[in-house]
């Protein structure tokens, strides 16, 4: 398919392999993975990730990065050339960088505005509780900010797929590593005593995260566990949003496919556990056990309090670490930026330059829809899965807790009943590349995660209870 040259193409394996990174390690590593490893008892949550993602988690992955390949076509428009009759789930797939992507960049924004905070030395201000949710509140900055992420994410996508998207990764991954693992190396050498006279150590905090907890750990307990686990690694990954069969499809057909995917899963894990490394110790430290929240409330309202105890030293930590976390975010946006480019490039036959317009248009003002959620659009909904949100909850619950399990369900019913697994392992194994865990991949595919992800569904939609 030699017309992949004016979709554009990473240069060679490395290239690819910090892409699909970037889009990987994102805020669900940094504010996700830590908080549920100290909830669901340390090193059992980390043993069953782990395992999720060398089997399912692997399964997935080769899966969209190979429709990638194999079609040479955006998600848009790849399912439909595995088979003519799927082309539906291109559209679902689709739908859901859609729905993110404006959200996503609310996010990012208020990133951006506590890299600035602190930048400004101003740590302080961000102390109070009710700091974030009164910045959150406000009618223009956190529109502003939202615009200024954007637009970095947008001009990474103008530059096009080796010219910014990979060029960008590989400039921001090995920075990214680099900071994450000293914050994390700093933040077990602290130790500290609260007000009540009890000292704690970084180290203390480090056995809680990954010393397995099994204290009265029921049957029950061990499956929400795992559902826990599921859900994290398959937002970690980016499956089922498109995005992997988009790089995918810019993959040339001499790179190693199964070796760069083990590099993928293993850069995204590795910053997963030094997230954990770097936030669960500094959290227990200071603020004991209790002090582990999930979410915004980790990053925006526990971390800043925690900087500022630091002392001088905490300013200096609080600028690293959102450094690192605007990097993340802002690779991860470039990500589904791209997935609904190239399906805008492939279906519409527009230009790049054309279609990324149209989509940073679109995010602008779906960012700025968002953040008015806080405001103008203000209103709470209760949710099937139990929870109570606002705008940006419920479209992350529509997109990931519902679209995203259902797009991976389909895919796994295309690959594994209709077209057959052998569609994914011959392009995997094209030029004589070894397909490793083949009937793992096989037993996967067909049978065990169309069952993970329909438990998935269920206890999305609120039928099972964990
Ligand atoms: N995978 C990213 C993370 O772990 C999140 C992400 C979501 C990236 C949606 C791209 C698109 O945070």
């Amino acid at each position: 398919m030699e017309s992949n040259k004016s979709r554009g193409n990473f240069t060679g394996k490395l290239g690819f392999v910090l892409a699909a990174a970037g889009s990987a390690v994102g805020l669900g590593n940094i504010w996700r993975f830590p908080y549920l490893a100290a909830k669901d008892g340390g090193g059992l949550f980390i043993f069953c990730y782990i395992i999720l993602a060398l089997t399912f988690g692997f399964a997935l992955l080769t899966t969209e990065i190979a429709i990638g390949r194999k079609t040479a076509q955006s998600p848009l428009t790849a399912y439909g050339v595995i088979h003519p009759k799927w082309k539906g789930l291109g559209v679902l797939a689709s739908l859901v960088p859609v729905i993110i992507l404006p959200y996503y960049g609310a996010i990012g924004g208020w990133v951006l505005k506590y890299l600035v905070i602190f930048l400004t030395g101003k740590g302080a201000d961000a102390v109070e509780d009710s700091y974030f949710t009164s910045f959150i509140s406000e009618q223009t900055s956190p529109v502003i900010f939202m615009v200024i992420f954007m637009v970095i994410g947008a001009v990474i996508v103008f530059g096009g797929v080796d010219g910014g998207i990979e060029r960008a990764s590989k400039f921001i991954m090995p920075l990214l590593l680099v900071l994450i693992i000293g914050i994390a190396v700093y933040a077990l050498t602290i130790s500290h005593t609260d007000g009540s006279g009890v000292d704690r150590s970084g180290l203390d905090g480090l056995k809680i995260y990954l010393l397995p907890n099994f204290e009265g750990v029921t049957l029950k307990q061990f499956f929400v566990v795992i559902m826990d686990a599921l859900g994290q690694l398959f937002f970690s990954i980016s499956v089922a949003m498109g995005i992997m069969v988009a790089y995918g499809s810019y993959v040339k057909k001499d790179v190693n496919l199964m070796q760069s995917i083990n590099q993928i899963e293993l850069f995204d894990t590795v910053v997963a556990l030094l997230a954990g490394l770097m936030i669960v110790p500094a959290v227990y430290v200071f603020m004991g056990t209790e002090g582990m929240s999930g979410g915004p409330g980790l990053m925006f309202i526990s971390l800043p309090k925690i900087f500022h105890a630091m002392g001088k030293v905490g300013t200096v930590i609080g600028v690293l670490f959102f450094v690192m976390v605007s990097f993340a975010a802002v690779t991860s946006v470039v990500s589904i930026m791209e997935a609904i480019v190239s399906g805008l490039v492939d279906k519409f036959h527009l230009s790049r330059k054309k279609s990324a317009a149209i989509v940073t248009a679109y995010g602008l003002i779906g960012g700025t829809i968002v953040c008015f959620g806080y405001n103008h659009l203000y209103f709470e909904l209760k949710l099937p899965n139990g929870t109570t949100g606002q705008l940006l909850d419920v479209m992350d619950y529509i997109s990931n807790n519902c679209l995203m399990p259902l797009v991976a369900l389909l895919t796994c019913i295309l690959i594994g009943w209709v077209v057959k697994p052998k569609t994914v392992i011959d392009e995997v194994t094209l030029g004589g590349y070894k397909f490793g865990r083949r009937h793992l991949y096989i037993a996967m595919i067909t049978v065990i995660a169309p069952v993970l992800l329909f438990l998935l569904l269920l206890q999305s939609f609120g039928i099972l209870h964990s």
